[in-house]
């Protein structure tokens, strides 16, 4: 099964020529709080495990689409990005899967409102942005699993910027992906607050993508990430229900140690970490000693996140200055 084939799936008849001159769309970047890390199907980016993640409010990505003529252009944050640049051919190559025709190229001007230094990775909420703009450019008014379903394609963790607040992703178990989608979950949690802690925001070594594949090939730890995968999944539900941040905080922090532990046990080994990522969890662990109620969890790349609650800004803050703090549960949002 080709990515082509799942998009002709879901679009059936819908229209393949835009229906307005351009269309814009937002969508959230998202934190996993039990990581989505292994796939079954790297084609279509089908997961061993399903995984849970936390939108981030207001942080993400702004996207316009448009036609334009003679070549697909990509603006982003105002400069056009280079064609040969990885940005660019990933972008074209999901573009190509909805070309009217050919000869139809594509103007895209994407903005991300996450501070680059804030070490959160764009390809989530940028192709979650993407397929969004594409629905309403050729209004094809797909339901959200199935929008889901088209960012997945892009970048797994995408199908999970397709919502808000706390998103469950499904694994499925379907060869063509199609019970693979995530889903937003009813519960708030209106205090929750992330810190970004930019440790360093120059490019990675390795990239999730053949991290993960070379994890799963040859982590002898690998074999026991989706058994962590399925108790961490229903303990975090039970945090989120029950509104326990002290198990939500633990399972996440847990979680994302385990998902690095099968990481550097790969070979040749991957350690995404710098030194001052440890020093950071390490500052975590002492400031938990003395009482503070703050986690972290950690992506493939170097940066940390905290977690905490609102009554502990000013005390994560005093401990570590210049962080970015966002509010995964703005006012607006959750008013409703
Ligand atoms: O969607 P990708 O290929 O960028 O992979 C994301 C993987 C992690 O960020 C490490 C975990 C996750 O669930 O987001």
């Amino acid at each position: 099964m080709k990515q082509i084939d799942v998009v002709n799936h879901i679009l059936g008849n819908r229209p393949r020529a835009p229906q307005k001159p351009e269309a814009s769309a937002f969508a959230p970047s998202n934190i996993a709080l039990c990581k989505y890390w292994g796939k079954r199907n790297d084609e279509l980016n089908l997961p061993i495990t399903p995984s849970l993640s936390i939108s981030l409010g207001t942080l993400g990505t702004h996207t316009t689409v448009s036609l334009n003529p003679a070549k697909d252009v990509i603006i982003l944050n105002d400069r056009p990005v280079p064609e040969r640049s990885r940005f660019a051919k990933s972008a074209v190559t999901y573009l190509n899967l909805f070309r009217p025709t050919p000869d139809t190229f594509f103007l895209v001007r994407t903005r991300n409102s996450v501070p680059t230094a804030a070490g959160v990775a764009s390809s989530a909420s940028g192709f979650a942005a993407l397929a969004l703009a594409l629905n309403d450019f050729f209004g094809w008014n797909l339901e959200r699993k199935d929008l889901s379903i088209l960012a997945r394609l892009g970048s797994g963790s995408a199908c999970r910027s397709v919502y808000e607040g706390f998103v469950e992703w499904h694994a499925g178990a379907d060869a063509d992906g199609m019970d693979c989608y995530a889903e937003q979950m009813e519960e708030t949690w209106p205090d929750l607050r992330l810190g970004l802690v930019s440790v360093s925001t120059a490019p990675k070594d390795v990239g999730s993508r053949s991290a993960m594949k070379r994890t799963r090939r040859t982590s002898a730890l690998y074999e026991s990430w989706p058994i962590k995968v399925s108790h961490d999944m229903a303990l975090i539900k039970e945090a989120i229900r029950s509104g326990n941040f002290e198990l939500l905080g633990k399972v996440a922090e847990s979680n994302a140690l385990a998902m690095h532990a099968t990481a550097i046990s790969a070979w040749p080994p991957i350690l995404f970490w710098l030194p001052e990522s440890v020093a950071v969890m390490r500052k975590i662990w002492e400031q938990r000693e003395g009482g503070l109620e703050a986690y972290f969890t950690m992506d493939a790349g170097p940066n940390v996140k905290l977690l905490f609650l609102a009554k502990d800004t000013a005390r994560v803050e005093a401990a570590f200055p210049g962080l970015e703090i966002t509010t995964p549960f703005p006012e607006s949002a959750t008013a409703a």
